[in-house]
């Protein structure tokens, strides 16, 4: 381990001995992201404070390793039903097994990332903190386990951490944090400031018949100096849809001309519920302020105009107002290359809208690009980079599995690849309900394959026959070609729903490898393994 210098002392004169920097791991499980930016934060600050910071995902960590740190900062998200995130599930494996390594004299303090409107808030954050401290390490510093509006809590989590006995000893004295925002500094336009993008364009992409509606959007990055990579995914901020903000005003009692006072000041509630607020999810912290007694699993499905409607709190605006969490930009995988598109950036959008307790609901960002933006809109973006879904290198063959709107990142990746004229293969296995309606990109696809930039196709049709085709499906049929593509040096992708496509498509894959490589369950899971450990098996799930 090399050593530098500790940074000069508060003196100040210039003759403090130079002390060695004092090794610190700041390890994340991150899947969009977010824990792998909040580390880099922490490693510049710690830099700056005495420590020789080392930035690592948790799967390249050794829990046996930790200990020789000293002192190690985790931050984890919670992903899906309580999961941690991929490149964290081998490290929690080793760390919750009977033989992980005591690791006394090890000082730690875990930051969570989740949202409260699931059951399993936190649940990886949690699992961490109670198992380190289990195995006999010392908890520097409380765990924060922070909600979807993670800013303050960062802020102040890494504030008690470095002012901490045992971070204060080791460091230089760090008392005054400075405050600094998670996302990485180099780029000008943040979460929390975003471009003022121009909305170029909203069409629809489904058929009339169809029982989804996607849109593809086109968006104006001119003037914003943003620089995306395909399977970057772009942050937008939405409006509320105003029928619902009105429809809540009603239920509450209110007439929207209240002033509410939030971080940033006061205005009118109207105002803050279109534009600041969370109308919809109920979190545990709702059913507080509002002194209703319920529990969760009692309100299952319902909104917050259901709460009010139904439990008739009696809460004044201000309350109502602390009731709801802050408004949250939505995350979307951009579809488009900047090659091909330079200064624009697109993204395919399925337009959430379904009915609970007999009312029609609608997701809050797609529905704002779907119906209430219009072309010449000005809508709030920002670059969120991918932590780990890229492109291979241009010879490599390229598998891509993306049924639905999963198709986003590879109309990206086709087009890079066609504009940069690599040479590796491509192989897209796409699906939808039927080919008649939900046939995304049909043209564009067909014209890829036209021009040989697309090696194959397989497509997947649901409810087209009378038997449901599903992508795994083509892919145990093309089994003997697809490991053959693998033995070519092949790299896998899969972008689309997490809960049931992903896992079956995983098994899948599992199945193909065993059978024709000829290898046991075992054996398959290991190749398999191998090829995410050299990044040739990329998931961008959710
Ligand atoms: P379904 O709606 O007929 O069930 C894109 O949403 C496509 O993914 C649809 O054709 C959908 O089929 C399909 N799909 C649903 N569950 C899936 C699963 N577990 N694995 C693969 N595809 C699935």
């Amino acid at each position: 381990l090399s050593v530098i210098a500790r940074a000069a002392n508060a003196g100040g004169d210039g003759k403090e001995p130079e002390a060695p920097a004092v090794p610190l791991l700041v390890a994340y499980g991150s899947q969009s992201g977010t824990a792998e930016a909040l580390s880099k934060n922490v490693r510049k600050f710690a830099a700056t404070s005495g420590f020789q910071p080392e930035v690592k995902q948790l799967n390249d960590v050794e829990p046996a390793e930790l200990a020789g740190f000293g002192h190690v900062l985790l931050l984890c998200s919670t992903f899906g039903e309580g999961d941690p995130p991929d490149n964290a599930l081998k490290f929690f494996d080793k760390l919750m097994a009977d033989d992980a390594p005591r690791l006394e004299g090890l000082h730690f303090s875990v930051l969570g990332l989740g949202d409260s409107s699931y059951a399993q808030f936190n649940q990886s954050g949690r699992d961490l903190d109670a198992r380190l401290e289990a195995l006999g390490a010392s908890r520097a510093a409380e765990a924060v386990l922070c909600d979807v509006a993670y800013e303050d809590d960062f802020d102040a989590w890494k504030q008690s951490v470095f002012a901490s006995e045992p971070f204060a000893a080791a460091g230089v004295g760090t008392s005054q944090a400075p405050v600094d925002r998670g996302d990485e500094a180099v780029e000008r336009y943040t979460k929390s400031t975003p471009f003022p993008a121009t909305l170029l364009e909203v069409r629809g992409l489904s058929g009339p018949n169809s029982k989804k509606e996607v849109n593809h959007v086109e968006i104006s990055l001119a003037g914003s100096g943003l620089d995306y990579a395909v399977g970057d995914a772009l942050g937008v901020w939405p409006v509320n849809c105003s029928e619902h903000v009105s429809e809540l005003l009603a239920a509450g009692g209110f007439s929207g001309r209240e002033v509410v006072t939030l971080k940033d000041g006061p205005l009118p509630l109207r105002a803050a519920l279109l534009s600041k607020l969370d109308v919809c999810v109920v979190t545990p912290k709702t059913l507080e302020v509002l002194n209703i007694a319920a529990e969760m699993s009692e309100i299952e499905g319902m909104h917050v105009v259901d709460l009010l409607e139904r439990f008739q709190p009696d809460a004044d605006a201000q309350q109502l107002a602390e009731a709801l969490r802050p408004l949250q930009p939505r995350l979307y995988s951009i579809s488009s290359s900047p090659k091909a598109h330079p200064g624009e950036v697109h993204l395919t959008v399925g337009a959430v809208r379904y009915e609970t307790h007999s009312r029609a609901r609608k997701g809050v960002a797609s529905t704002f690009l779907a119906d209430r933006c219009g072309c010449g809109a000005q809508v709030g973006v920002y670059l969120q980079k991918s932590a780990h879904f890229h492109l291979p290198a241009p010879e490599v063959p390229l598998i891509m599995c993306g049924p639905g709107t999963g198709i986003a990142p590879f109309r990206a990746f086709l087009e890079e690849r066609a504009a940069a004229e690599a040479s590796g293969k491509n192989w897209l296995f796409f699906g939808d309900q039927h080919e008649a309606d939900d046939y995304l990109y049909r043209d564009e696809l067909e014209a890829f394959a036209a021009a040989g930039v697309l090696d194959r196709v397989d497509l997947a049709w649901s409810r087209d026959g009378s038997e449901k085709v599903y992508v795994q499906h083509l892919m145990e049929r093309a089994g003997a070609e697809l490991f053959a593509w693998f033995e070519e040096g092949a790299a896998f992708y899969i972008c689309g729903d997490a809960s049931r496509m992903a896992k079956d498509v995983d098994a899948a894959l599992h199945r193909v490898v065993a059978e024709h490589g000829g290898l046991s369950e075992e054996q398959a899971a290991a190749y398999v393994e191998k090829l995410k450990g050299e990044g040739r098996y990329q998931r961008d799930v959710y």
